[in-house]
């Protein structure tokens, strides 16, 4: 015994054949993971894999039925969340969780409260929260209430608190999802600072990139079960996919063989009202074209979207279908004249988390499965989600399960679907495989090729250059709220988006036109 223990002094955290089930269903597989100190230590694996389950019964929310866990050679078992972090384990969770009618302070020291006397101690809250923002380079006023922050500003909070308790192990779960490509270089700053403290750094996430970029080892699990652990120079992009899902995936997108035919939507002088601002956005869309929009983070793209949905007061625009003009002035005629926006921040924003699949995936089209006599049409109902776990292969016991015991990434294909039900012509997707694993992903965009082949037409807004190039037919760029260029994605490359998306950056627009 005293061997095994030996073995494992090395190692600030150890986690040893850790078994866990949800209703009979063993979703942890006797799992190792062995976290030295001052290094960031990546878990990847599929949306479902465990990766969460795993760090949530490190963190005492959930108790595991086999297994056991070491803090340098000591055994130790977390009874809650509060217990862990009194010793030294924080974490970020992949949902947030916050308290958005309270303050950023009240949301950082909730329930560890400085105290005076019988009374809290705001000054002393409010300074540290200072503190702690210069310390990480944050720049939000402490005494904001949650509810007035982005979902990014919302995730650094997060991040903060985690290291506001000085932890010896933090895990980050997918704490990157929202945040602007320059709150990630602050964040990765923050963990090598740390790193460096001797603090072990547990790191999830579905970007290969990034994953390349801060990770010192990776440990990849598949189906709850121990895949293997690899220092990351020994690792490729291939080697990681093919432990991820046990095979190679010899593409990662599929063959693009919609044929766009005629115009089906002109959007005309599109132009928003308020922050941020799109100004003057005019394009057409092809019915059975995938139109992908590339362009930094506050370039608009997402406003746009949301402008064509009624989302947004407009200034200025007209759309037209089949060249007749219509009114989406609100979401709901947006809807009635069959369109469907899939939202960046879905699951933040768009899941009723005690409700079941079924529900959260018939809702948007209730109206569809009401009967004659105002019943809800629940065979209907029942057979639809069927349909769609099949085909988005949602990682579920049965569609009765709630969707919040679904992993994250199967909540957001839920989401998708939804939409889908919808039945829509014309779908606005941005960032739609946003934390959703590498495998799933060539799912959704052969569904999204699949939908542009029966006549629909797409927008797609992306991030990742890689999938816009992809499965796109057309890309539009957008810098500081303009358009900046319309490419066919056959004939151009990836420096020449860079270029088009930085364009107007300067604000130089109106000095060239
Ligand atoms: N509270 C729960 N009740 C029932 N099943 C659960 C619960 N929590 C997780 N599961 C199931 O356990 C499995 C693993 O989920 P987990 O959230 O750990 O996956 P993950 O690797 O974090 O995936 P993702 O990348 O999508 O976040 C899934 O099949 C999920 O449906
Ligand atoms: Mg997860």
């Amino acid at each position: 015994m005293r061997e095994v223990f030996h073995l494992q002094e090395e190692y600030l955290l150890s986690i040893k054949d850790v078994c866990k089930s949800f209703s009979g269903v063993k979703v942890l597989k006797n799992v190792c993971l062995n976290i030295k100190a001052g290094t960031i230590h990546s878990l990847m694996g599929e949306n479902g894999a465990g990766k969460s389950t795993l760090m949530k019964c490190l963190f005492g929310i959930y108790k595991q039925d086999e297994g056991a866990f070491y803090f340098k050679g000591e055994p130790f078992n977390f009874t809650d969340p509060k217990h862990a972090l009194e010793n030294g384990v924080s974490m970020v969770h992949q949902e947030l969780n916050q308290v958005t009618k309270r303050t950023i302070t009240d949301n950082i020291w909730l329930g560890r409260y400085p105290t005076k006397g019988f009374f809290v101690d705001e000054k002393k809250m409010h300074g540290d929260t200072m503190s702690l923002f210069k310390r990480l380079n944050i720049h939000l006023d402490p005494k904001t209430r949650l509810d007035q922050l982005s979902v990014s500003q919302r995730q650094m909070v997060e991040i903060a608190k985690a290291v506001s308790y000085d932890a010896r192990i933090i895990v980050l779960d997918e704490p990157t999802s929202s945040l602007t490509s320059h709150e990630v270089e602050m964040l990765f700053a923050i963990m090598r600072r740390l790193r460096d403290e001797g603090v072990g750094i547990v790191y999830i996430s579905h970007k290969m990139e990034e994953i390349f970029q801060v990770s010192d080892e990776v440990t990849i699990l598949r189906d709850g079960s121990y895949i293997g652990t690899e220092d990351i120079k020994d690792l490729t992009m291939e080697k990681i996919v093919n432990m991820m899902v046990g095979r190679d995936l010899d593409d990662r997108f599929p063959p693009k063989d919609n044929e766009p035919s005629d115009v089906h939507m002109s959007v005309k002088n599109l132009s928003t009202r308020y922050s941020p601002i799109i100004h003057d956005v005019n394009f057409e869309l092809r019915r059975g074209e995938i139109l992908g929009v590339a362009g930094l983070v506050g370039a608009g793209r997402t406003e746009m979207l949301e402008a064509i949905f009624g989302a947004r007061t407009l200034k200025s625009g007209e759309i037209y279908i089949d060249g007749k003009k219509i009114d989406n002035s609100t979401p709901h005629k947006a809807i009635n004249n069959k369109f469907a926006l899939l939202t960046e921040e879905r699951r933040e924003t768009g899941l009723y988390p005690i409700a079941d699949i079924t529900f959260n995936s018939c809702i948007s089209n209730i109206q569809a499965y009401k009967n004659k006599i105002g019943f809800l049409d629940d065979k209907k109902m029942k057979e639809d989600t069927d349909i769609q776990i099949k085909n988005m292969r949602i990682k579920t016991p049965n569609r009765r399960e709630k969707i919040r015991s679904l992993s994250g990434g199967n909540q957001q294909k839920v989401i998708i679907g939804r939409w889908l039900l919808t039945n829509p012509d014309i779908l606005l997707l941005d960032e739609p495989t946003r934390g959703i694993d590498v495998g799933a992903k060539y799912e959704i965009y052969q569904l999204i090729i699949n939908l542009a082949k029966t006549g629909k037409s797409i927008i797609v807004v992306s991030s990742e250059m890689p999938e816009l190039l992809g499965i796109t037919n057309r890309i539009m760029v957008m810098s500081n709220g303009y358009v900046s260029g319309t490419v066919n994605t056959d004939e151009t490359t990836q420096r020449e988006i860079f270029n088009l998306s930085t364009k107007y950056l300067n604000n130089n627009r109106e000095a060239e036109v």
